[in-house]
């Protein structure tokens, strides 16, 4: 049988999957996200931590990625949508791709979680409604165009051509984005409470000034 490109599956995406499943499944079964989702007192952290994690990212990979023809990088950039959720804090540092093919494996985790989100969306049509964005549009994804625009990009990493010893860079990448996710959105209270430990020491030594 004839079988288009498009439609099989990416060798490089087949790779990249094998070698963070277990980091994917981590995260999906203890981020225990939809009580903090669909909880108004408890989503506005959450979606803060969001922004800690895709503002940064997005710039981090930017001047490697916008150039990149049949990408479209600005396009799939979703860290517009959570730039007023961050109200002046400071971010944090997102980790630094030392080339084009490090941060296409970045982004393949940062297109990936479009897929997930998808899911987590629909999973909140008793709040918002069924078929309506408004509410849940960074979840949302790209809507209805969220499956194209992830084959498109499998495409794009598969053209890449990204070869056997880059490829172990390009995997270590992805591991050090669900590692980043991990840090600061699912620890998102450790890591408050941590912050807030030191804010406190702070206060404490100027007492004692
Ligand atoms: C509770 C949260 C999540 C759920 C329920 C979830 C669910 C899913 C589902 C159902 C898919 C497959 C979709 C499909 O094949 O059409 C998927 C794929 C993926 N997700 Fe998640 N996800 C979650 C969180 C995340 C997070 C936080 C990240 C990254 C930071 C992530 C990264 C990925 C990636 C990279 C893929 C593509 C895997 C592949 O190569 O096929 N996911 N997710």
């Amino acid at each position: 049988m004839d079988v288009s490109p498009s439609l099989q599956p990416s060798r490089a995406a087949t790779r990249l999957r094998a070698a963070t499943e277990t980091l994917h499944r981590r995260v999906e079964a203890s981020l225990d996200i939809m009580p903090r989702l669909a909880d108004p007192a408890l989503r506005p952290a959450l979606i803060r931590r969001y922004a800690a994690f895709h503002i940064p990212a997005d710039a981090s990979l930017a001047p490697h990625l916008e150039g990149v023809p049949g990408l479209d990088f600005r396009g799939r950039s979703r860290a517009p949508l959570l730039g007023r959720f961050v109200g002046g804090r400071p971010l944090p540092a997102f980790p630094v791709p030392a080339s084009r093919a490090e941060a296409l494996g970045m982004l393949y985790v940062l297109e990936g979680s479009t897929l997930g989100g998808r899911e987590l969306a629909k999973r909140l049509d008793h709040l918002f409604g069924p078929g309506t964005i408004a509410g849940r549009r960074f979840f949302s994804g790209r809507a209805a165009d969220t499956g194209r625009a992830w084959r498109a990009f499998l495409d794009r990493l598969e053209r890449a051509e990204i070869d056997a010893a880059t490829s172990a860079e390009v995997i270590a990448a992805a591991q050090e984005t669900f590692a980043a996710f991990e840090q600061w959105v699912e620890d998102w209270e450790g890591a408050d409470a941590q912050r807030q430990g030191l804010a406190r020491r702070a206060d404490d030594d100027r007492e004692r000034l």
